[in-house]
């Protein structure tokens, strides 16, 4: 089985590397491998995490491709950090760009149609495109507009995929993104933001409406795999609701405050001033947050996710 992966940080492990790239940067990487490795999170993030429950290895990033040799087998990591399906202000591949690279190693046979008959694609899209449209100085008005040509893409992107030969696809939907630390941080992460938090659902009403048309398509057909969304929305909310109740996954202290983070507003995690000292401070213990910076789960969030009610089903959907 071999997987290929599209989209951005939440997926990236290694694509997004120029000089001053903050997923390069100490303290990333702390808990796994041990130092930057250009995951955003101290360790492992959902690209490992989906290998694993595949039972293969993380397929090796785009960017190392050279390197790669009989890694190929397990597919090809094409998500860059900061990326949407429209440009963003990343200076990375956007998905199309992200897909045309794909396309190329299939025309060059650096991957044959035989190896895209046990394949999966997962579709990692968490937000970038609606955070570039907030800087660009949009507003919530506009937002409600942007959103179906958000979704509209990344229903192209996702066609695209399955033309190109790709089995099963797996694709997100949005995370509360009024809940992530970036947003709570004005309330001292007491509150989520529920402005934000409608558009997130409205994002999400229509992708499942587009994947549910789509999938019916595909059973009329006869023609291969239905999609699998991966909600990650309703898995962030179980994992906020667990706490303190006994149960499960949620051994979090801190569920919505990052471990991670700059020492003010002009500084992030893994900042330094000239002199090369941190601005930045970091929790002693990993393990018991749920994000490790104002954007992105700990390897311990992810662990916590992947084992939640609502993504196991996702996945087995996914490998049935
Ligand atoms: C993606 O990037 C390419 C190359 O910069 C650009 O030509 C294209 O218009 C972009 N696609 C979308 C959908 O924004
Ligand atoms: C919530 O997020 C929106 C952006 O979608 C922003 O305009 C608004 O100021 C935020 N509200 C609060 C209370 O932070
Ligand atoms: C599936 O498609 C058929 C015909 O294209 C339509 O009649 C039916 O209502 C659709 N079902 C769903 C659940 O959308």
């Amino acid at each position: 089985e071999k997987l290929f992966v599209f989209g951005d940080s939440y997926a990236d492990t290694g694509n997004n590397r120029i000089s001053n790239s903050q997923s390069w940067k100490i303290p990333y990487g702390i808990t796994f491998p041990g130092k930057p490795s250009g995951r955003f999170s101290d360790g492992r993030v959902f690209t490992d995490f989906l290998a694993k429950s595949l039972g293969i290895r993380s397929p090796v990033a785009y960017k190392f491709r050279r390197y790669a040799n009989n890694h190929l087998k397990y597919g090809m990591n094409f998500a860059y950090g900061g990326t949407g399906v429209f440009d963003t202000t990343a200076p990375y591949p956007n998905m199309t760009t992200q897909i045309d690279f794909f396309e190329r190693l299939l025309n060059d046979n650096t991957f044959t149609p035989s190896d895209l008959q046990h394949s999966i694609a997962h579709v990692s899209l968490v937000g970038n495109d609606y955070s570039a449209f907030l800087a660009r100085g949009g507003t919530n008005q506009g937002l409600q507009n942007f959103i179906p040509q958000v979704v509209s893409q990344l229903v192209v992107d996702i066609q695209r995929i399955k033309k190109l030969g790709v089995k099963k696809i797996s694709v997100t939907a949005l995370q509360p993104l009024g809940c992530l630390p970036r947003s709570t941080k004005e309330n001292s992460f007491q509150r989520c933001n529920d402005t934000y938090n409608k558009a997130v659902m409205f994002h999400n009403l229509l992708l499942q409406q587009a994947i549910t048309k789509l999938n019916n398509q595909t059973t009329q057909d006869h023609h291969g795999s239905p999609i699998v969304i991966i909600d990650l929305y309703n898995a962030f909310l179980s994992i906020f609701q667990e706490k303190g109740t006994q149960q499960g996954s949620s051994d979090f202290d801190n569920i919505m405050k990052p471990c991670c983070t700059g020492i003010n507003q002009n500084y992030y995690c893994g900042s330094v001033d000239d002199k090369g000292n941190k601005m930045y401070t970091v929790c002693q213990d990993p393990k018991s947050y749920f994000f490790w910076d104002e954007v992105h789960p700990t390897q311990a969030g992810w662990e916590a996710l992947t084992r939640s009610t609502t993504l196991q089903a996702n996945l087995d959907d996914l490998q049935s």
